[in-house]
Parts: structure tokens; sequence; C-alpha cells
């Protein structure tokens, strides 16, 4: 395959991991539904689901360790902190061609680099997603396995209740986020560009960008 006009900006250990996190995420969902829901859906028994819930959880706690060791041992952790000077201003600029431009056919404000992949909002929603919500998710997940063993922890955080509506809170807002992000990953220069780039590593590079771009990555020239 000639990869001349690309560049490789998802290396194999994210892209294994995403997937088996995505597929993860959706079983998580069906069975979330249905252990919340028991009294009013019938996707599968109660039972089957709430097995299914912990073993596929287990799954994605033990794949987001794999995620966590590859970024932070390979020290590229630093692509998801947001830089706070031009943070606001890029975040703006972005929310303004995805809300406007992009319908125009306006170049995106954002240059993708495997340095810096992830335009402004993006790399806030995924630094809280990576480092803040899905830890409480796992956390909250691992508490309600085993209430009891687990009471000393559950208490200190205020009650089963707390804990409880912590996870349930974090599965809506979860849920809510994959139709977002698919929708966003929607509209890189062709509708399934951003999808096979998960796939194979590889962005198509030959987009336009706005003059600030080219001065900050000379190299888009
Ligand atoms: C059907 C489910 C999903 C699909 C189709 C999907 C699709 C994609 C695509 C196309 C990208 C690359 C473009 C981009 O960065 O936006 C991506 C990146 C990403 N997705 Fe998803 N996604 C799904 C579920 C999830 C879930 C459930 C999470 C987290 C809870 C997630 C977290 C991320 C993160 C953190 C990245 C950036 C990864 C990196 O480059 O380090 N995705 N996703």
């Amino acid at each position: 395959m000639n990869h001349d006009n690309q560049i490789y900006v998802h290396p194999a250990p994210v892209r294994i991991w995403h997937w088996i996190n995505a597929f993860g995420f959706i079983i998580l969902i069906f069975t979330g539904f249905q252990i919340r829901y028991a009294d009013i859906l019938n996707l599968l028994p109660l039972q089957n689901a709430i097995t299914v819930h912990n073993y596929v959880g287990f799954a994605v706690i033990f794949n987001y360790f794999l995620w966590l060791i590859y970024y932070i041992g390979s020290g590229k952790i630093r692509i998801y902190i947001p830089d706070l000077r031009t943070f606001v201003s890029k975040a703006i600029k972005q929310m303004k061609y995805y809300g406007y431009g992009y319908f125009k056919g306006d170049p995106n404000p954002h240059a993708m680099t495997p340095e810096n992949k992830f335009n402004a909002p993006q790399q806030k929603a995924y630094l809280a997603i990576m480092l803040i919500l899905l830890p409480a998710q796992m956390i909250s997940g691992v508490f309600l396995w085993k209430i009891k063993g687990y009471q000393d922890y559950i208490n200190i955080l205020g009650g089963i209740k707390v804990i409880d509506t912590i996870h349930v809170l974090l599965f809506f807002i979860f849920t809510s986020f994959i139709f977002v992000h698919c929708y966003l990953a929607t509209l890189g220069h062709t509708p399934t560009a951003h999808f096979k780039a998960m796939f194979t590593g590889f962005e198509d590079h030959h987009e336009e960008h706005d003059e600030e771009e080219i001065l900050e990555n000379p190299q888009l020239n």
C-alpha cells in the first residue's frame, strides 16, 4: 500500500485498545440498560445480563490499563494535555468550524500531526474521559460488583446510593458521548476517513490548512 499522502497517527496499541473498548462499551450499555430497567425491558434474562456486564466490565478495565501503560510508557500522553495558553481561542475556532464553517466548506482549523492529533475540544473531552470519567466508572462498577467487600470505602464516599448514582449518571454520559463521538468522526475529508484511520493507523493528509496552523507546523505547507 502506498502511504505517500498519509500520516501515521494511530499506532497499533491505540487501535487495538480503541476497538476492544468500543465493542466492550456497546455490550456494557445494552446489558446496563437491561439491569437498570429490568422491569420494562426484556433483551436477555437479568442474571445473564449481570454476568455478561461483569465479565465485559473487567475486560474493559484490563484494556484500560493497556492504554494507560502504552501512553505513559511512551511519553505520548502529552498529546492529551491541552496547552492552556492557546486552548480557549483554539476551542472557539474549532466549535465555529463544527457548527458553521464545515457546512460552508471551510478548511478544518486544526492540522493533524502525530504529535498534535487532537483539536482543542477533542483534547479536553478525551482527557476528561480517559483520566477522570472512565476511572470513576470503573471504580464505582467494582464497588457495585462486591458491595459487602467494599463497604468501608463505599461508606467513606457517601454510601451505596451515591456510588450507584455516579455509575448510572456516567452510563448516560458515555451513551450520549458515543453518539456525538461517532457524528464528529464523520466530519473528516470524507465521512469514513477517520473511521478508516482508526483501523489502518493512517490518516489522509491533503487537507487545506489555515495560515496560523501552517506557521505553527511549517511541514504542512
Ligand atoms: C461505536 C463506538 C465507537 C466508534 C465508532 C468510535 C470511533 C472513533 C474514531 C473514528 C476515532 C478516530 C477519530 C477521532 O479521534 O475522533 C476515535 C478515537 C477515539 N475514541 Fe472512539 N469510537 C467509539 C467508541 C469510543 C468509546 C466508548 C470511547 C471511550 C469511552 C472512545 C474513545 C476514543 C478516544 C479516547 C479516541 C482517541 C484515541 C487516541 O488516538 O488516542 N471511543 N473513535
